[in-house]
């Protein structure tokens, strides 16, 4: 990985949200990671952690409390116009709503039309129909969808609709945020795998966000855990599987449930009990104390910082010092 280049550089990044005179949410609290070309890093937490705070932080879409977002060694929080335009080019979104992301009154048609428009992809109108011809085509619908409205459809053939606008405007990087959560069960495995085989084919970079450790396993090449506003962990996807380090991602992988009978009778399964701290008020120490099966004095008082503990494998934890 080290070798490879580094897409986007995230250092102490840091997004509070005032909620009172006096008081802060801390939302994302000092992350740092990179995103190398060509990768998929998946990030999985549970809800309210802090995941999507992050990502949209590093696209710019939210101002940032402290640290930095460098995207090819620009500092996206302070781009000029012109490095703007061209940031929103080539970094694109795919929402977790495609109810609400889309409007149903539009036009297929000039829901993906418009970042061509907007970036001049196109020489011409001909130009332009044969272009979002071939994005509906590409996402498995068909040419004829373009005239339709967006309510026709259903919520998988919304999404596909939100990956060919996506990817109109032919984005090097791509933040998938829940893509498939407000999906049925039925069809999320589609669109997984319509996402795997255009990262594929379009060499993205990608940034996936997910609930669920078994959706991450399945299209990222590493994973990050989040819990409360921290980054807790960050490795290889089989790595975290095979080896998880941090308690919070072992409790996270034994509630995985698993198809063979006999691997289900060996796999132990944590129970994570104790409150979950409010991003408001944090513990001094290690935020995952008060859950912690291992938790030990130090971890009361002072807050573990990231430390690569194998090559590429990274815990924030004091059994690893
Ligand atoms: N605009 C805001 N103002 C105040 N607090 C916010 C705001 N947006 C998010 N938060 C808080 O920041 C924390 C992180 O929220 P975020 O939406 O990033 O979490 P998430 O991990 O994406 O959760 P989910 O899995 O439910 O989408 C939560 O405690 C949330 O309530
Ligand atoms: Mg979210």
């Amino acid at each position: 990985m080290k070798d490879r280049k580094k897409i986007f550089e995230i250092r102490h990044l840091k997004k509070y949200y005032s909620v009172s005179q006096k008081q802060w949410l801390k939302a994302v609290d000092d992350v740092s990671f990179d995103i190398y070309e060509g990768e998929t890093l998946g990030i999985v937490g549970e809800s309210g952690c802090g995941k999507t705070t992050c990502g949209k932080t590093c696209l710019g879409m939210i101002e940032k409390s402290g640290g930095e977002v460098l995207f090819m060694g620009q500092d996206v929080h302070s781009m000029k116009r012109r490095e703007h335009f061209e940031f929103t080019k080539k970094v694109q979104m795919i929402f977790q709503d495609p109810y609400a992301s889309l409007d149903p009154h539009q036009k297929v048609y000039n829901i993906i039309a418009e970042g061509i428009r907007i970036h001049k992809m196109a020489k011409g109108k001909k130009e332009e129909e044969k272009m979002v011809s071939e994005l509906l085509e590409m996402v498995g619908l068909n040419a004829e969808h373009a005239s339709r409205n967006v309510h026709e459809f259903s919520g998988g053939q919304r999404q596909r609709i939100g990956i060919a606008r996506a990817l109109s405007v032919n984005p090097e990087f791509l933040f998938c945020d829940e893509p498939i959560s407000a999906l049925d069960v039925s069809i999320q495995a589609q669109i997984i795998n319509l996402l795997m085989k255009l990262q594929k084919e379009r060499k993205l970079t990608m940034l996936f966000i997910a609930h669920d450790l078994s959706v991450v396993k399945h299209i990222s090449d590493r994973v990050g855990v989040m819990y409360l506003g921290r980054m807790v962990e960050l490795t290889m996807a089989d790595q975290l599987y095979i080896n998880p380090k941090h308690p919070y991602t072992q409790a996270l992988l034994s509630a995985i449930p698993i198809a063979d009978p006999d691997e289900c009778k060996r796999k132990e399964r944590i129970m994570l009990d104790g409150d979950v701290p409010s991003p408001i008020n944090l513990p001094l120490g290690c935020r995952f104390a008060s859950r912690c099966s291992k938790c030990m004095e130090i971890c009361k008082s002072i807050e573990p910082n990231m430390i690569e503990v194998e090559q590429g494998h990274f815990v924030a934890c004091h059994l690893y010092k």
